[in-house]
């Protein structure tokens, strides 16, 4: 088999063959095929696109091309919840605390923020002490005490994906539907849950910047799952605004606390309350109904919190702050932005506020950027909200006191004007899988070795 005739065939718009398809991923791991060959391929793979069973085969070459983690050892039902990525998104802090007070095991590997979305384990880092990088044995035996266990995404996790993202970054091959399924999926098949909950974020802090490209997403992610033999949900719901009030990550642990004890936005609440009730439902624990009512009920009562305390003290965490959340380090500077005018927020470009709190110091721009937990915003109003002249938008956060560029960048993602805005709900869709025939179950059973 040649690398050559593989991407003349695509470039051709012919199907390729599960051979094929990995031969060039494990290739290209290896370092057997180069980068030029691979960029050609991929663009060809951009302009022709994939099937579904293309697709399939992709991931998991992908999934397979590293370590594939066995959650053998955790016992009962696990499931996971992945987001597609964007600003104050910080859900996967409550919603696997509540899918785990109610008896479902989260053996969660999360990443780092990169651009202007931010990332879990940074999320999680801003509290003192608490390790992101333990021993599989300690992850399992941490997730069997507690419910859940959230760690850093192990260095030979799909490997492909590794590679291959970081040439589609620097060849514009990034918005290709299949090039990004199969991206997402092939790390989260690797890390080992049964169930899968996606939330697929739609609008300007997404990179899905319409609802329907995120609605296409998030067909192709059930479907695809289905193939691979997991159980999946997506949800489609609205990124056109931050989640909450907290953007940056200590501010937005202290946000999710707030939600744990009761409290909290209620945008950031239903949200998490969704998504931990969908896991719940695809692990087998009711309806969905009656999972939400389960879900509400973790949150209530308080077992929710508990499960992610336990979970703070055992990777080596404060959980004081958590019990007292103005025991958390605060930035050294803070800044008032006001409204130059009155009026009605009507829109928010929110990938700019990502890129503000960024520039506060709460994210990265290359991986290897240190970033300043403290750092960040709390937004006093968003959109739909009226405000007056020179009342106060926001308060910007940073250790540096340097606020020009953040506020400048701040101020021009709002949009004022005298009438209410429409607000799009929430949750725009939910996509379930759909059932596999037995005329499909040949490659399914394929796949899923
Ligand atoms: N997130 C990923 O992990 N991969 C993509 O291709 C796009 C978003």
């Amino acid at each position: 088999m040649r690398i050559y005739d593989i991407i003349r065939k695509k470039r051709d718009g012919k199907e390729l063959s599960d051979e094929e398809i990995t031969f060039f991923v494990d290739g290209y791991t290896l370092g057997e095929i180069s980068d030029y060959q691979a960029s050609a391929l991929l663009m060809a793979i951009f302009i022709n696109g994939m099937n579904r069973r293309e697709t399939v085969d992709l991931t998991m070459a992908m999934a397979r091309s590293g370590d594939i983690s066995d959650l053998s050892a955790v016992s009962g039902a696990k499931a996971d919840k992945h987001s597609t990525g964007g600003v104050g998104d910080k859900t996967t802090l409550i919603a696997a605390p509540i899918a785990a007070a109610c008896g479902v095991k989260v053996a969660k590997m999360s990443g780092r923020g990169l651009g202007h979305t931010g990332g879990t384990i940074d999320k999680l880092e801003s509290i003192a002490g608490y390790k992101t990088d333990l021993s599989k044995d300690r992850f399992i035996e941490i997730t069997n005490k507690t419910g859940l266990s959230i760690i850093g995404q192990s260095g030979n996790l799909a490997p492909a994906d590794k590679k291959l993202y970081a040439l589609r970054d620097v060849t514009a091959t990034i918005e290709s539907l299949p090039l990004i399924v199969s991206s997402i999926l092939s790390k989260k098949i690797a890390t080992g849950a049964d169930c899968m909950v996606f939330d697929v974020k739609a609008g300007s802090g997404s990179f899905c910047k319409t609802t329907v490209e995120a609605q296409r997403l998030a067909q192709e992610l059930v479907a695809v799952g289905a193939y691979a033999g997991k159980k999946v949900t997506a949800l489609v719901t609205d990124m056109d605004s931050p989640l909450g009030y907290a953007i940056g990550n200590s501010l937005e642990v202290i946000e999710a606390v707030e939600v744990l004890s009761g409290g909290g936005p209620s945008d950031l609440r239903l949200l998490c309350v969704e998504i931990a009730a969908e896991m719940l439902a695809l692990c087998g624990k009711g309806e969905l109904e009656q999972c939400r009512g389960l879900a509400q009920k973790a949150l209530t009562s308080g077992q929710a919190k508990k499960c992610f305390v336990a979970m703070v003290k055992e990777h080596g965490g404060d959980t004081k702050i958590l019990e007292d959340t103005s025991r958390f380090p605060r930035a050294l500077y803070s800044y008032s932005v006001k409204a130059e005018r009155g009026g009605y927020i009507t829109a928010v470009d929110t990938e700019r506020l990502g890129i503000a709190s960024l520039l506060l110091g709460a994210g990265r721009t290359k991986k290897d950027d240190r970033i300043d937990y403290l750092a960040g915003i709390s937004l006093r109003k968003k959109k739909g909200d009226y405000i007056e002249k020179g009342a106060e938008l926001a308060v910007l956060y940073a250790s540096h006191g340097n606020f020009d560029e953040a506020a400048e960048m701040f101020v021009s993602a709002l949009t004022f004007g005298d009438e209410a805005p429409k607000i799009s709900p929430l949750i725009i869709e939910r996509t379930y899988s759909t059932f596999i025939s037995s005329q499909q179950k040949p490659i399914w059973n394929r796949i899923s070795q």
